[in-house]
C-alpha cells in the first residue's frame, strides 16, 4: 500500500491501519503473542503490564459491543490508563474539528488512540496526523479495514484448525459492505490458507471482486460443499442506499446458514460470525448456538488478539 504508515524504516507495527503491507511473519507474531496471553491450564486470558503508565483513548464515531469492550478489556490487562471519549457529547457536536479534538487529546498525553469511524480512511488520516510517537489502532473504518477483527479471526481459525494451508475457507453474505471480509481476505491469503472462497449475491459483492484472487460463488449449497470453516457476514443495511437485498426471508431461503446446509461442509467444519448477528437473516439460531459455532469462542480470543497488538506496538517504540 502506497504511503503506509503503519511500519516503521525497520519494519516494526507503530500503528495498525490494515492489513495489507504486513507479512506472514509479523502476522504470526501478532498470533502468537496472542497465544502467550493465555494460561492454558484454565483458558483465563493473563495479565501484563507492559503499557503499564501509558494512556489509551478509545474513540468510536460509530457503535460497537464486542470491538470496544474487548479493546478496553485488553488495555486494562495490560495495565494501561482507558479514557473513554464520549464522541456525542463532546466539542465535536458544537462542530470542533476531528483534527482539533486529536490534537486536544494528543495534548492529555495519550499513547494510543483506538479508532472507529464510518468513513474510509480516517484511521490513516489519523496517523497521518499524530506522528510516529502516538500510535492509531484501526477498530472498523467504513467498508475499507477492520485489522484486528480479521487477526482474532485468523488466531481462532489456528486454534481450532491448528493451521492454514491445508484449509478450505468461505465467506458468506455482505461482502461488499463488509470491512471484516476485507481485511480477513488480506490475512488469509498472507497466511496461506489453500482455497479462500467468498459467496453471496450480485447485489453483494464488490465490483473488485474478481481481482481479490478468491474464489468466487454465487450459490451457497456449492460455496459451503467440503468447507473447512464458515465465515458469516452481517447484511449491513445502515451501509446501503437502497434496498440490495429482496426480503430478509427471501435472503435466508437463499443464503442463510442453516443445518441442512452446514452438513455439505466438513463433518468437523467450524461456523464463524464477526457479531453482531442478524437470526433467521444469514444464520439460523440452531447453527448459531451448536456445536461447531466457535462465534462466542472469537469474541474471547479478540481480547488477546488486541493485547498482542498494544505490547507489540510499544515494544516497538522502546
Ligand atoms: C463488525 C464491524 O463493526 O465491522 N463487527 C465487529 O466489529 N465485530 C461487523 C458488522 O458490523 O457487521
Amino acid at each position: 500500500m502506497a504511503n503506509d504508515v503503519q511500519l516503521s524504516a525497520d519494519g516494526k507495527l507503530q500503528h495498525l491501519l490494515h492489513i495489507e503491507g504486513l507479512d506472514k511473519t509479523l502476522l504470526t507474531q501478532i498470533l502468537d503473542t496472542a497465544e502467550s496471553f493465555f494460561n492454558h491450564a484454565d483458558g483465563s486470558i493473563v495479565k501484563k503490564p507492559v503499557l503499564r503508565g501509558r494512556t489509551v483513548a478509545n474513540l468510536f464515531f460509530e457503535d460497537s459491543t464486542r470491538t470496544r469492550s474487548t479493546f478496553e478489556l485488553a488495555a486494562k490487562k495490560l495495565d494501561a490508563d482507558v479514557l473513554h471519549f464520549d464522541v456525542k457529547g463532546s466539542a465535536l457536536s458544537k462542530g470542533e474539528s476531528l483534527k482539533d479534538t486529536l490534537q486536544t487529546l494528543q495534548a492529555m498525553h495519550i499513547d494510543m488512540f483506538v479508532i472507529r469511524h464510518k468513513e474510509n480512511e480516517i484511521p490513516i488520516y489519523c496517523a497521518e496526523l499524530v506522528g510516529p510517537r502516538t500510535a492509531i489502532l484501526n477498530a472498523g473504518d467504513g467498508n475499507r479495514a477492520h485489522p484486528t477483527q480479521a487477526l482474532l479471526d485468523a488466531f481462532s481459525i489456528r486454534k481450532h484448525k491448528g493451521g492454514f494451508e491445508d484449509l478450505t475457507v468461505t465467506i458468506v453474505g455482505d461482502i461488499r459492505f463488509s470491512r471484516v471480509a476485507r481485511s480477513q481476505i488480506a490475512v488469509l491469503k498472507t497466511l496461506g490458507v489453500k482455497t479462500l472462497r467468498v459467496a453471496g449475491p450480485d447485489s453483494l459483492l464488490p465490483e473488485d471482486v474478481s481481482a481479490m484472487g478468491v474464489e468466487v460463488h454465487r450459490n451457497l449449497d456449492d460455496a459451503v460443499s467440503d468447507a473447512d470453516v464458515v465465515i458469516m457476514l452481517r447484511v449491513q443495511k445502515e451501509r446501503m442506499d437502497s434496498d440490495l437485498i429482496p426480503t430478509t426471508d427471501a435472503y435466508f431461503a437463499e443464503w442463510g446458514l442453516t443445518p441442512e446446509r452446514l452438513k455439505l461442509a466438513k463433518a468437523d467444519a467450524i461456523v464463524m460470525h464477526p457479531g453482531p448477528m442478524n437470526r433467521g437473516i444469514e444464520i439460523a439460531s440452531e447453527v448459531a448456538d451448536g456445536p461447531q459455532s466457535i462465534i462466542l469462542d472469537q469474541v474471547t480470543n479478540g481480547i488477546a488478539v488486541r493485547m498482542a497488538v498494544m505490547s507489540l506496538i510499544m515494544s516497538g517504540r522502546h
